[in-house]
């Protein structure tokens, strides 16, 4: 089969990584461009693939024809990039958020409905091997009823209050939107459909959106969930806890193992290994097979706007809460 050809549009910090990830996969993809407003920025990311760089996202889809793109810009840019890239039939994985709103996601899920190219949302951590690991452990069964799940990601954003990442208008919120979408994303894979949302919210930067959200969540399956995230806080945490009737597992991201657990009567963890590509790779992975073969990404439209919906009920409530 021939070689898929991709872009990457948003040469940033995760604009690279998509790169990266593309380019482990020689024998099903070749970069043809990466195009940034910042040309620099395209020409740092372009050269060490010896690929064109581009001011302008129109003349690369022009002059490279792409199969597939990457859209890593900011959030507001998403839908416009999207319309035009799914306007030209190309396939597209788009960085979380999907956009700023439900009402954007839905624009960008119908523009490709109608185009027919593949879409996909990079909810990389559904690509995480620890993440998998736990999904196998509840399909089988192994946790019993799963009762409760914690998830924490937290960290010191020095850049967050200068850059568009706390500009409302470029990002469509905070932490909660930028961040914690990974959240529940995670626990939509792990718990089912979220149906109850309550959700605070606050600010310690002196920037106009939170730079730290903690939400409350229960899902279809009556799963509980507590998920925290922070901009602000200097030790990096990044981790997930699963408990059920028969078991409990963790996901600690600091740890170059795989998921750990424990099941009623274990006196120790037992830890499943991993030494696979990372998420981003396997993310790529999965993106290009489905352009290959025309299958519906696992993190299509749909799923992402039913994340959309949580964010934006997570807000409603937040804003609640602060009154
Ligand atoms: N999946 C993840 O773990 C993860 C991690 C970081 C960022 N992201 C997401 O990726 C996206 C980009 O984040 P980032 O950290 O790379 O930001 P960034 O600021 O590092 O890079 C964004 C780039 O987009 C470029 N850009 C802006 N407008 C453009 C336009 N109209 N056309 C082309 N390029 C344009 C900017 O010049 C910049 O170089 C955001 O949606 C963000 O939420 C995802």
């Amino acid at each position: 089969m021939a070689k898929l050809r991709v872009a990457v549009i948003g040469a940033g910090g995760i604009g690279g990584t998509h790169l990266r990830a593309y380019a482990a996969w020689p024998e099903l993809c070749e970069l043809v461009g990466v195009a940034d407003i910042d040309i620099e920025m395209a020409r740092a990311k372009a050269a060490p693939y010896a690929i064109p760089a581009y001011a302008d996202v129109q003349a690369m889809l022009d002059a490279c024809q792409p199969d597939g793109v990457s859209i890593c810009t900011p959030p507001k840019l998403h839908l416009p990039i999207a319309v035009e890239v799914a306007r030209r039939h190309i396939a597209c994985l788009c960085e979380k958020p999907p956009a700023r709103t439900v009402a954007e996601t839905e624009a960008i899920v119908a523009a490709f409905a109608e185009g027919g190219a593949v879409l996909q949302f990079a909810f990389c951590h559904r690509f995480h091997e620890p993440v998998r690991q736990v999904q196998e452990l509840i399909s089988a069964g192994k946790l019993g009823k799963i009762v409760q799940i914690y998830n924490r990601f937290g960290f010191r954003f020095d850049r967050a209050a200068t850059s568009w990442f706390t500009d409302g208008d470029m990002a469509g919120g905070g932490v909660l939107i930028d961040t914690l979408v990974h959240s529940i994303d995670i626990f939509r894979v792990l718990a089912g459909e979220v149906t109850g949302v309550n959700a605070a919210i606050s600010t310690t930067l002196p920037v106009a959106v939170e730079d730290s959200a903690s939400i409350q969540v229960v899902s279809e399956r009556s799963v509980i969930g507590s998920l925290n995230c922070s901009w602000v806080t200097p030790v990096s945490e990044a981790e997930i806890r699963i408990w059920g009737t028969e078991g409990e597992a963790i996901i600690d991201y600091a740890t170059t193992t795989g998921a750990r657990y424990r099941l009623v009567g274990d006196s120790e963890w037992t830890v499943s290994p991993f030494d696979g590509p990372d998420r981003f790779v396997l993310q790529a992975e999965s993106f290009l097979r489905c352009v290959q073969s025309g299958q519906q990404p696992n993190a299509d439209g749909r799923e992402g706007i039913a994340v959309m919906r949580v964010i934006e009920e997570a807000y409603r409530s937040a804003f609640h809460n602060e009154k």
